[in-house]
């Protein structure tokens, strides 16, 4: 029975053609072995796992190859074989991370003065070349000024920036980018059918995504989803990447969301007993706000998040409960506790402190948090809001924590005149039907010569007999609920606006404005919701 061998090294590109998501580098080098004009030194830098290493040995066989094809190795004759199974010494690689001192390089230096012993050309392949010492690359860099006609280098590195300039100047340079997700799906799926493996598209392209650019550990990933099961899904793939079992990120934004500071930190104080490192878990949770605000601000989000499908719509709806305000500060907070903890505060307390805050917001007060909270008052100034002193303290004190922002305000003397009739126009209700004409054009056309009225929290709309009857559906409250609490940031009632009816209303003084809005509302056609 022959060995196990690990899926990356099994299935190194053995051809230019092989290579995936590199053309820049692979049609290039292609078409100079073609002309037969070879540059002595070349420099292969780029992330891990993306074929460096790999082309570079295609291109060692394929300028001394005794069949080229195309400027392809043949990989059949003797000398591609031979330098295959290492027998051909002509081809040298050498790992600069632990040859890294300048004997090395004199040795190699040594070596170059004999010719080649049955190939065309001396390669010296030098991987992870940044790992020279300053006196190896001056060396090195001797070599590089007058290298013999026989003599071919192929420098690899992911850090070039540690190289010399001297030394990069030199050498014809290819950068190898990372690969799209969608390159990497497709060899995946090539792989696995040579392999017999039984791999779902979506499988394929969570590994993919995972895997961030680099091949080596797509295939790697692959390789121990096998080992779980040979019908790999969506599922194995999440339970050997280790993202099962992170419902506690969602518990927490929950949390945030609903400003409930018990379970919060009943959670918190769960993972801890379980030993959860408390900089690991507020690094998730920064990526977990981070996938939120993905979900908040584009289409298709699932493309650029290496997430499973069912994960997916999880993180669609929990993003619908957050203001794409409150995810920014959600990031920038948990970023800021990361960095205390880096500079040696206690993890736990700093995660609690910062959530909390998140959880609370008047208890921040730190000027920016101040800012938000006045940013969130002029708005609503700004929008037609009237707010009476009584309001203003309201909203000072709970300002975002909407349950009590949502009562009605206390009625006083003034505020018992139709709160319809004291509406304000909205400034930004063509901000609000904007947003309706992305997500709901039904609603958008029924309201598109619409005004919006704003008082406390009701919102009164002027609007013809078609809108009134299509905001008559909730579905239709909700659309036009969410637009106006994204651009005015608050929770709002809504009504039809029918000024002066006020005076044929009857006995307003018993009445509050609440079951007088209703009444006003259930005559004009929708209901006003509670
Ligand atoms: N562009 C690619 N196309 C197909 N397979 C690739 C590609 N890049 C990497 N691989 C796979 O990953 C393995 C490792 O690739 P390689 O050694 O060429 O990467 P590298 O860029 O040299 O990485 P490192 O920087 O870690 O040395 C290969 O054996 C192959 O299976
Ligand atoms: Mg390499
Ligand atoms: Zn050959």
């Amino acid at each position: 029975m022959s060995e196990y061998q690990v899926l990356y090294r099994k299935w190194r590109p053995k051809i230019f053609d092989d290579v995936c998501g590199q053309p820049q580098v692979t049609v290039t080098l292609k078409n100079e072995l073609k002309s037969g004009r070879i540059a002595h030194a070349f420099l292969f830098t780029g992330s891990r796992g993306t074929g460096k290493t790999s082309c570079a040995k295609i291109l060692a066989k394929a300028v001394n190859c005794l069949h080229p094809i195309d400027g392809e190795p043949c990989n059949k004759c003797e000398i591609c074989l031979g330098i295959d199974n290492e027998s051909v010494l002509d081809v040298v690689e050498m790992d600069a991370a632990s040859n890294n001192g300048v004997d090395d390089i004199r040795d190699l230096r040594d070596e170059l003065t004999y010719t080649p012993a049955v190939a065309k050309y001396r390669v010296f392949i030098i991987d992870e070349v940044h790992m020279l010492s300053v006196n190896a690359f001056n060396a090195l860099l001797k070599t590089l000024e007058e290298p013999p006609p026989y003599a071919v280098f192929i420098l690899a590195t992911t850090d070039v920036h540690k190289l010399p300039q001297t030394i990069i100047s030199r050498c014809q340079r290819f950068d190898f980018n990372r690969i799209a997700p969608e390159e990497i799906c497709k060899r995946l799926l090539f792989v696995a059918q040579q392999e017999d493996i039984t791999l779902d598209g979506e499988a394929a392209m969570l590994i993919a995504r995972i895997a961030d650019g680099g091949m080596r550990d797509a295939l790697s990933l692959l390789d121990q989803c096998i080992g779980v099961s040979r019908t790999v899904t969506e599922e194995v793939v999440g339970t050997v990447a280790g993202m099962a079992g992170k419902n506690y990120l969602f518990d927490i934004a929950e949390a945030v969301c609903s400003g409930d500071t018990s379970a919060l930190l009943e959670t918190v104080d769960a993972l801890n007993t379980s030993s959860k490192d408390m900089s690991r878990l507020c690094a998730e949770l920064v990526g977990h706000f981070r996938n939120l605000l993905v979900q908040k601000t584009v289409q298709k989000a699932q493309k650029l998040l290496a997430v499973t499908s069912a994960e997916n719509q999880k993180l669609h709806e929990q993003a619908q409960r957050f203001t794409l305000q409150q995810l920014l500060h959600a990031i920038s907070a948990l970023t800021e506790a990361q960095d205390k903890m880096a500079r040696g505060g206690n993890r736990r307390t700093e995660l609690e402190l910062c959530l909390i805050k998140l959880c609370k917001p008047e208890l921040d007060t730190s000027p920016e948090a101040l800012l938000r909270r006045i940013s969130d008052i002029e708005n609503k100034i700004k929008n037609g809001g009237i707010l009476a002193a009584g309001d203003m303290r309201s909203l000072l004190t709970n300002a975002n924590t909407s349950q009590e922002a949502s009562q009605p305000a206390p009625a006083d003397d003034a505020s018992a005149t139709s709160l319809c009739d004291d509406a304000m126009p909205i400034d930004r209700w063509q901000d609000v039907l904007s947003l309706l004409h992305e997500r709901s054009l039904p609603l958008y056309s029924a309201l598109r010569s619409s005004q919006g009225y704003i008082n406390e929290n009701c919102v009164f709309v002027d609007c013809t007999k078609t809108g009134r009857e299509r905001l008559r559906s909730s579905s239709s409250r909700v659309f036009l609920k969410n637009a106006l609490h994204e651009i005015l940031g608050g929770d709002y009632r809504l009504g039809p606006y029918t000024p002066g009816k006020k005076a044929a209303a009857g006995s307003q003084d018993e009445e509050s404005p609440i079951d007088r809005l209703a009444r006003l509302a259930g005559s004009a056609g929708f209901t006003v919701d509670e």
